[in-house]
């Protein structure tokens, strides 16, 4: 178990670059199979969840060569249709794989996902949309086969607009015969960058970022470059990092249009914010206000960027109300938030929280992801020694973030432990 120890108080001052995109990273790295060939990435973050996709790929048959954060992926000799349960296990969105292996082999066997951290996070969308695509799907035993003898396009509409299954019926779509119109998209930016990724690779996809997406099967893919974009919920952290420690912190290598309602809330909140072409300037007093929050499929306010922002709004002056639309299950850092002074109440997918005037440092554990960076947060805020534990969570999706915050002044070191 690693644990981060801060030393909290430091206000954030300087300038650092934000890394490329987990969830935008994850998916293309998915269909990098799918030209059966060649697949140069720049800008891919060096995170754990980047390193279970690269395995997954050498398992399924894939050279990889890799050098900082360029990646080579050559899949000429992919031969496996089965993603193996314990990577399954280990990394929920392994499951975008599926898409992907159904396309070029038109057979894919899959684990379960079951629950994760933040919820029970199923796939029943992923699968209805692969049987419109004419994939007969057999579920046995905790394993799910899908196959067929080609894929063959369809007008497929969403229950909800998942990112997942988004993804993965564009995926399953690519090399299909005829067409595939998904309605009720998903419209995260993150799509966005899969379809550049797959139009490059020869696919012809369009209208991701809008509620409707098309794709044109195509035969045959070629060798493709691409340059992963910037982490939208990355830059968030930092800039909500930033509001709650006070100081000016200049963030680069930005797409501000991703981050607009982190933006606006911040401002909401009294943070002076300068927005340029690629990059954003946060200037804070530290003299939060409260506000409201509601997670949304984008373009609303973000779910990744939740129990980090809330965390921020509990140093604010007065109450806010957060209401969790999309995970039922995100509030799991709470208690730990309010074991460091927080006067934080959840009644459902509401969270109510009384501002405070400060946090008290304390030893901590994370519970998943995003909720691990909320208490690195907190952390930060807090004058003292805070210990928080389990941080393997955060290594998950945050490139160096202790270099990262060393850079900008926080006192903050990794901990091995046993
Ligand atoms: C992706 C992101 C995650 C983000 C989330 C929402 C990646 C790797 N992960 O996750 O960081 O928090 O989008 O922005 O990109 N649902 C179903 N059935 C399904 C699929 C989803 O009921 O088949 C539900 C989920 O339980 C959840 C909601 O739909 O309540 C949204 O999930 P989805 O958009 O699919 O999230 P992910 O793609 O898993």
């Amino acid at each position: 178990m690693k644990s981060y120890i801060i030393e909290g108080g430091n206000k954030l001052n300087g300038e650092i670059n934000i890394s490329g995109s987990k969830n935008a990273a994850l998916p293309i790295m998915a269909a990098s199979i799918l030209n059966k060939g060649i697949t140069k990435l720049y800008n891919v973050p060096d995170i754990h969840d980047t390193k279970i996709m690269l395995e997954i790929l050498q398992i399924l048959g894939c050279k990889i060569k890799k050098n900082s954060d360029k990646i080579i992926i050559d899949s000429k000799g992919i031969k496996q249709f089965e993603i193996p349960e314990q990577l399954m296990r280990e990394m929920r969105s392994s499951v975008i794989f599926a898409g992907s292996i159904l396309g070029i082999h038109k057979r894919v066997k899959l684990s379960y996902p079951g629950g994760c951290d933040i919820g029970a996070r199923p796939i029943d969308l992923h699968l209805k949309a692969f049987k419109k695509l004419g994939v007969k799907i057999d579920e046995e035993s905790g394993y799910i086969n899908c196959e067929c003898e080609k894929i063959v396009g369809n007008d497929i509409t969403l229950d909800f607009p998942s990112v997942g299954a988004t993804e993965n019926t564009i995926l399953a779509s690519v090399l299909a015969e005829g067409v595939t119109i998904i309605q009720n998209a998903a419209m995260e930016p993150e799509i966005v960058d899969l379809q550049n990724f797959l139009n490059k690779m020869g696919a012809k996809v369009s209208g991701a970022g809008s509620k409707t997406v098309v794709i044109q099967g195509v035969k045959k893919l070629k060798d493709v470059s691409y340059n992963i974009m910037p982490d939208r919920i990355e830059t968030g952290t930092f800039l909500c990092m930033t509001a709650a420690t006070g100081g000016t912190v200049k963030l680069n290598s930005v797409v501000p249009e991703h981050l607009i309602p982190i933006i606006s809330k911040l401002e909401e909140c009294g943070n002076e914010l300068i927005v340029e072409k690629n990059s954003i300037t946060i200037k804070s007093s530290r003299k939060i206000k409260a506000t409201d929050i509601k997670t949304m499929p984008y373009p609303g306010f973000p779910t990744d960027m939740q129990s980090i922002f809330a965390t921020m709004l509990t140093i604010a002056k007065g109450t806010s109300i957060v209401i969790e639309n999309i995970f039922e299950n995100r509030y799991k850092y709470i208690p730990e938030l309010n074991r460091m002074g927080a006067k934080v109440t959840i009644e459902g997918r509401t969270a109510v929280i009384k501002g405070v005037k400060k946090l008290n440092p304390a030893i901590v554990k994370c519970t998943d992801l995003r909720g691990g960076a909320a208490l690195v947060l907190a952390g930060l805020v807090a004058k003292g020694k805070t210990e928080i534990n389990n941080i393997e969570y955060i290594l998950r999706g945050y490139e160096k973030l202790d270099v990262k915050l060393r850079n900008l002044g926080a006192n903050i070191i990794i901990k091995e432990g046993e």
